[in-house]
């Protein structure tokens, strides 16, 4: 099995040391094995406690190049000492450099067994010796540091470092020997008791390897909220803080009604082509527009009237689109396209409500939920999205008044210097789209459409002429990507997100940009 050891690895030849000499040192034992491989087998061993050991950490004496010439051939001084000893004449300068064989030798000696009186001079110049025998101290150190690796004194030490003789090295060894649980093979280790174990009696015997209480868990991976999701409560908090009321959004098939005609939009509008709507074939068609119970007692069939006749021949001082209004084409049921068919739906039921004044009072109403939309997909669209509205109803609101309410709610989502841009809605006038100076991108980029609901829309409903509604929409996905620096929608909604960057993603944003 793999705990097996293979024969004579450094793990079982420590076994065998020490099962003939406990304590060992590992600079005498494995003197040519590197203390890191050493210390990996102890390790190993210690970890069973079938050894014990400390580090000893020491510094070592080692010879340079010149030393271990002194260790061989003696000290210069003393060479040069030799050479002139049995010169009785004494030598010139050329005759000893020529005994000896090397300059330097001559240059240095001469000079060191001047000092130490081992030679003189003749009155003709020429050196001679000056004793019948010397004591070579240098060669003597150099043969001992050379045999035990240490030296006998710091001072000294110094010194013959300087005369760059010897060097230091630190010299890491371990002094180990048996510990409590000693054998010569490395026992076998049972991680998990099994029912085999059990069932054979083996467990008795069996050495279980110890709980690893240092060792990190594995990887877990809870749930993790999707960043759309994070940025949709972030927006909610907005709203609720701006006194908002959440609109039901529980419904993703609405008639044409309220996603088109309740809203102006008329029958032969491209938006309500095959092309840009998606069309539920079955049922076929949708019910008259009906309350969802029996308590909601508004009279729809008036107000299906109203938008017929607005359309078709114009009211309340609009002269209407004059074509032949269809309810087959209004009873069609498509996905929602936006969430302006709830706007719709909760406007209308806004203009039952009767407040102190027996009037529908003031309102605001927002909702973040899916809408679809039957476009070709690429990086920055997909056939479903997330809308983010805002509805205000209000008597004699102003336009001026409403773009501060932007700049007010936009801020709170961290979006600043916002720029408006005429557009076109078929519900709203003046239609206005949103931008703001996008400061990563350098350009202006749109974030939202806005725009004061007209009357064809809001008196067809019943509400009071001088109630203005002004409405605004954003997809979630636009502030999501641009906060989470994602640049293909694909990577944050459908069937191609990476269940990483939802794990990867951080649950709270310090930024604000
Ligand atoms: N419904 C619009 C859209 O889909 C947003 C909007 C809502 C515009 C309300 C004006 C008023 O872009």
């Amino acid at each position: 099995t793999s705990n097996e050891t293979p024969a004579g690895d450094l793990a079982t030849q420590i076994l065998h040391a020490l099962d003939k000499n406990s304590p060992l040192l590992s600079s005498t034992a494995f003197p040519t094995i590197p203390s890191t491989e050493v210390k990996g087998a102890l390790d190993r061993l210690a970890s069973r406690d079938m050894v014990k050991y400390e580090t000893i950490d020491r510094e070592e004496a080692i010879l340079e190049p010149e030393g271990e010439q002194i260790a061989a051939n003696g000290s210069h001084e003393a060479r040069v000492f030799e050479a002139l000893r049995t010169a009785v004449e004494g030598l010139t300068i050329q005759e000893l450099e020529t005994a000896i064989g090397d300059k330097n030798v001559v240059k240095i000696g001469q000079g060191r067994a001047f000092r130490e009186k081992w030679i003189s001079k003749t009155p003709d110049g020429k050196f001679k010796a000056a004793k019948e025998s010397i004591k070579d101290t240098t060669k003597e150190q150099m043969q001992t540091i050379q045999s035990t690796k240490s030296y006998p004194d710091a001072k000294m030490l110094a010194d013959l470092k300087k005369r760059k003789l010897v060097r230091t090295q630190k010299i890491i060894s371990f002094n180990f020997q048996k510990g409590e649980k000693f054998a010569l093979k490395i026992p076998e280790v049972a991680t998990d008791l099994t029912a085999d174990m059990i069932a054979s009696g083996s467990w008795k015997s069996a050495t279980f390897k110890g709980y690893n209480f240092k060792a990190l868990g594995a990887d877990q991976h809870p749930g993790a909220l999707h960043p759309l999701n994070k940025v949709r409560s972030e927006l909610r908090q907005i709203f609720f803080e701006m006194g908002f009321q959440e609109m039901p959004t529980d419904k993703f098939v609405e008639s044409g009604f309220w996603n088109f005609d309740a809203l102006f939009v008329p029958q032969q509008h491209p938006a309500r082509d095959m092309q840009d709507t998606f069309y539920v074939s079955d049922p076929k068609e949708a019910d008259m527009p009906r309350g969802e119970d029996s308590s909601d007692t508004a009279d729809y069939k008036t107000y299906w009237d109203n938008v017929k006749d607005v359309h078709q021949d114009g009211k309340y001082g609009s002269i209407g689109y004059r074509y032949p209004w269809s309810g087959e084409e209004s009873k069609k049921l498509v996905l929602r396209t936006h969430t302006t068919a709830i706007s719709a739906n909760m406007l209308y039921k806004l203009a039952q409500q009767k407040g102190p004044d027996g009037r529908p009072p003031p309102a605001r109403y927002f909702s973040i939920d899916r809408v679809f939309r039957n476009e070709t997909v690429d990086a920055t669209h997909l056939a479903e999205f997330h809308q983010v509205e805002g509805v205000i109803a209000d008597y004699d609101l102003t336009l001026g008044g409403l773009m501060e309410f932007m700049d007010i709610f936009f801020g709170k989502m961290g979006i600043t210097d916002l720029k408006y841009k005429c557009a076109y809605n078929p519900y709203t006038e003046p239609s206005m789209e949103i931008f703001s100076y996008h400061k990563g991108l350098g350009k202006l980029v749109e974030i939202g459409n806005s725009g004061m609901f007209r009357a064809e829309m809001l008196e067809s409903m019943g509400l009071p002429k001088d109630m203005r509604v002004f409405g605004w929409g954003l997809s979630l996905e636009r502030p999501t990507m641009i906060k989470y620096g994602i640049s293909n929608i694909r990577e944050l909604l459908g069937h191609k997100v990476d269940l990483n960057f939802m794990r990867n993603s951080p649950a709270v944003r310090l930024d604000k940009e």
